[in-house]
């Protein structure tokens, strides 16, 4: 009786330890939603814990999404991993407690293998991507997708009230907050639109569905709240990217 029982503690001892690190050996790879969407990561990411005993979750690629691995076209710092159609996919590992397992993963992607199992990777008999590694990336101006025009409009509807946005709005905007013309002179104004929810001020009124958290009930928004879909977000985006940079005689010091 005694003797089972002291065995029953080492195997749930054993099962706690073998659990501790199985979480340790474990990483997040957020990839632009398109990969998920084809089921390359799916492909991929179990060919890779098989031979590394490393497990994976997958993830889309957004603004704190707290990953170890990030793939997309415009993930900054990254190095080129594979091709699908004209767009060049790059991979880094984020800094944290799991760079090194972050980082295996990257050179079992460059290698042979990995670089394979991208090839290999044809859902209707047609391969979908292409390996990369090692090519050369010409930086190339953000890619924005999404209709400009539209941009346009849901601007002025969604900043409008605030911001010049353009020259439809010109004398309007409240005179202490940077026009976009402004905004676009900086080198990562694409990185700011996206993800200009998280920046204040506009947390505390704004809204995007499925992605930011409701309002605290006890801290209702002090202004009327701007609600603004994620495609919403890239359609003005797309309207950004063609507003020229303000021509300014000074360099910019806005922060
Ligand atoms: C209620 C007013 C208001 C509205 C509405 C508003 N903004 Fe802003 N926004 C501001 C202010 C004020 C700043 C400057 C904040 C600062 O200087 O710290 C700003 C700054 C920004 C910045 C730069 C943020 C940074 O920290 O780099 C971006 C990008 C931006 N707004 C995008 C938008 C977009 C896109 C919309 C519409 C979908 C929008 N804003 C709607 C008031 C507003």
């Amino acid at each position: 009786m005694a003797i089972r029982w002291r065995l029953g503690l080492a195997a749930m001892f054993m099962l706690a330890v073998a659990g501790a690190q199985a979480q340790e050996r474990h990483i997040t790879v957020a990839a632009d939603p398109e990969l998920i969407g084809s089921g390359l990561l799916k492909h991929m990411l179990p060919r890779f814990s098989l031979k590394t005993g490393i497990r994976t979750t997958p993830a889309p690629l957004e603004p704190g999404a707290g990953a170890d691995v990030l793939i997309g076209p415009a993930v900054d710092g990254g190095r080129p991993v594979f091709r699908g159609g004209d767009i060049v996919y790059l991979a880094r590992a984020a800094e944290g407690p799991r760079t090194a397992l972050a980082e295996r993963f990257l050179d079992w992607l460059a290698s042979d293998i990995g670089q394979r199992t991208v090839a290999s990777f044809a859902p209707d008999g047609k391969p979908l991507y292409e390996p990369a590694a090692g090519a050369r990336v010409e930086v190339k101006a953000p890619t924005v997708t999404g209709d400009a025009m539209a941009g346009e409009r849901l601007s002025l509807v969604h900043c409008g009230r605030c911001h010049v946005v353009g020259p439809k709005n010109r004398m309007a905007g409240i005179g202490s907050t940077p026009s976009f013309a402004v905004l676009r002179t900086l080198g990562d104004w694409e990185r700011r639109f996206r993800a200009f929810f998280t920046l204040n001020p506009h947390p505390a009124f704004t809204q995007v569905p499925g992605v930011t958290p409701p309002f605290d009930e006890a801290r209702p928004p002090p202004i009327a709240p701007l609600e603004i879909t994620q495609g919403d977000l890239d359609a003005i985006l797309a309207y950004v990217a063609s507003v020229a940079p303000a021509d300014l005689a000074e360099p910019l010091k806005y922060e």
